[in-house]
C-alpha cells in the first residue's frame, strides 16, 4: 500500500465513522463531541490496532476496547426497557436486532426512521470509548436495542437484572458461525500494513480456521478460548428471568413461533397480523435490501442460511470440531443444528 493509498484509507473511515455518530448524534439532546470517537475508530481501531486487556480477556483493534467494557462494568446502568443482544459474532445478532427494533417501533414511521441507524459502530457496549455513553444517555427514545459479544465475567449482570434491562443470547451451530465470521474480517477495511490483524484473520481458509479454532483471534476472549467458553458463560444464565436464548437455527426453521417467543418475553402484545409483518419485514431479502452503510461495508447480511459449512470445511475440520462441543458441552443440552 502506498502512502497515498493509505491516507485514501484513513479519510475513508473518518468520513464513514463520522457520518455513523453523528447520524445519531442529531437526535440526542446536547449531544457530546463525537470526534474522539471517530478518532478512536480510525486510529485505534483499523490505522494502528490497538489491543486491550483486562482479566485475562483481550480486545484487538476494529475499534472494540476492553477498558471501555470494564467502564461499562463499573459505570453504567441500562434503562430499564433496553434490551442487550449478548451473543458471540456471527449468530444472528443483527437479526434479533431488528425482530427487538420492528417490536418496540413499528407502529411509529419517526422511530422506526430515526433508529435506523442504532447500529454498528454505536451500540456495543464495548467499542469506542466512554464517551458513547454520554450520547446514548441523551437519545430522545425510551427503549434502546444494543449488544455485547462479551462473555459474562466482563458484564455486570446483577446491575443489568436489578435495572430492568431484558438480555437476548442468540446461538448458532460454530462451524456456520466460523463460516460466517471468515468472510467479515475479509470485509474489515483494516491497513493492510496491520500485519497482526492479518495473521490473527488470515485470508486462507484453512490458516483462518486454525487460528479462529485455537482461540488466536482476541474479540474479548482469553487466548486459547473462543465460543465455546462465550457459551459456557452463558448458559448458567439461561433461565435468569431476564434472559432469553434464541437458536439461530430456530429462527430459519420457525420464525413465527420464534417472533412470537422473543414478543412474550419483552412483554410486547403482538396479533398474528403483527407476526406475520414482522416476519416479512426481518426476512433475510428484506433486511439485506435496506440495510445501512455500516451493514453494508462489512456484509453482514452474506447468505443467511444453514449449512453453508460445507462448501468450506475439510472432513478433518468438521471432525475436530465436533470433537470439540463434544468435549466442551458435555455438561449441557445444547445440540447444535448443522443442516436442515
Ligand atoms: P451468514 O454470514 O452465514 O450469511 P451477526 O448479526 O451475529 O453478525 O450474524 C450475521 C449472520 O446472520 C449472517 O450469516 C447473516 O446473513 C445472518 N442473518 C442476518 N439476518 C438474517 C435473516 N433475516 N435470515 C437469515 N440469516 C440472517
Amino acid at each position: 500500500m502506498t502512502d497515498t493509498e493509505e491516507e485514501t484509507l484513513e479519510r475513508d473511515l473518518k468520513c464513514f465513522f463520522r457520518e455513523a455518530f453523528e447520524d445519531i448524534a442529531q437526535y440526542a439532546t446536547d449531544p457530546p463531541d463525537v470526534q474522539p470517537l471517530v478518532d478512536y475508530f480510525v486510529n485505534d481501531g483499523f490505522m494502528q490496532p490497538k489491543l486491550t486487556e483486562w482479566k485475562g480477556y483481550k480486545m484487538y483493534g476494529i475499534g472494540f476496547n476492553i477498558d471501555t467494557i470494564k467502564w461499562v462494568y463499573e459505570n453504567w446502568t441500562p434503562w430499564k426497557d433496553d434490551v442487550i443482544v449478548a451473543s458471540f459474532q456471527k449468530t444472528g445478532t443483527t437479526w434479533a436486532r431488528y425482530i427487538v427494533r420492528q417490536l418496540y417501533f413499528r407502529h411509529d414511521e419517526k422511530l422506526m426512521a430515526m433508529t435506523k441507524n442504532m447500529a454498528m459502530p454505536t451500540i456495543y457496549l464495548e467499542t469506542g470509548l466512554p464517551v458513547k455513553f454520554e450520547l446514548l444517555e441523551k437519545l430522545p427514545w425510551k427503549k434502546r436495542v444494543l449488544v455485547t459479544h462479551v462473555p459474562t465475567p466482563l458484564l455486570n449482570l446483577e446491575k443489568i437484572k436489578s435495572a430492568g434491562a431484558k438480555i437476548i443470547c442468540t446461538i448458532r451451530n460454530p462451524k456456520d458461525l466460523m463460516v460466517s465470521w471468515y468472510h467479515m474480517t475479509l470485509k474489515f477495511p483494516m491497513n493492510p500494513k496491520a500485519t497482526k490483524y492479518f495473521e490473527m484473520y488470515p485470508k486462507d481458509w484453512n490458516q483462518f480456521f486454525d487460528s479462529c479454532f485455537a482461540g488466536k483471534q482476541l474479540f474479548g476472549n482469553k487466548e486459547g478460548e473462543w465460543y465455546m467458553e462465550h457459551l459456557l458463560s452463558w448458559y448458567p444464565h439461561r433461565n435468569d428471568s431476564n434472559v432469553l436464548f434464541v437458536v439461530y437455527e430456530d429462527l430459519i426453521q420457525y420464525q413465527e413461533r420464534e417472533i412470537k417467543r422473543i414478543a412474550d418475553f419483552l412483554g410486547v402484545a403482538v396479533s398474528d397480523q403483527d407476526v406475520s409483518n414482522i416476519t416479512e419485514e426481518t426476512s433475510f431479502a428484506s433486511l439485506k435490501e435496506k440495510s445501512n452503510a455500516s451493514e453494508k461495508l462489512v456484509n453482514f447480511f452474506r447468505k443467511g442460511k444453514v449449512g453453508d459449512w460445507k462448501n468450506y470445511f475439510t472432513v478433518a475440520q468438521s471432525e475436530k470440531m465436533d470433537a470439540l462441543v463434544k468435549e466442551k458441552l458435555a455438561d449441557t443440552d445444547i445440540k447444535f443444528i448443522y443442516e436442515l
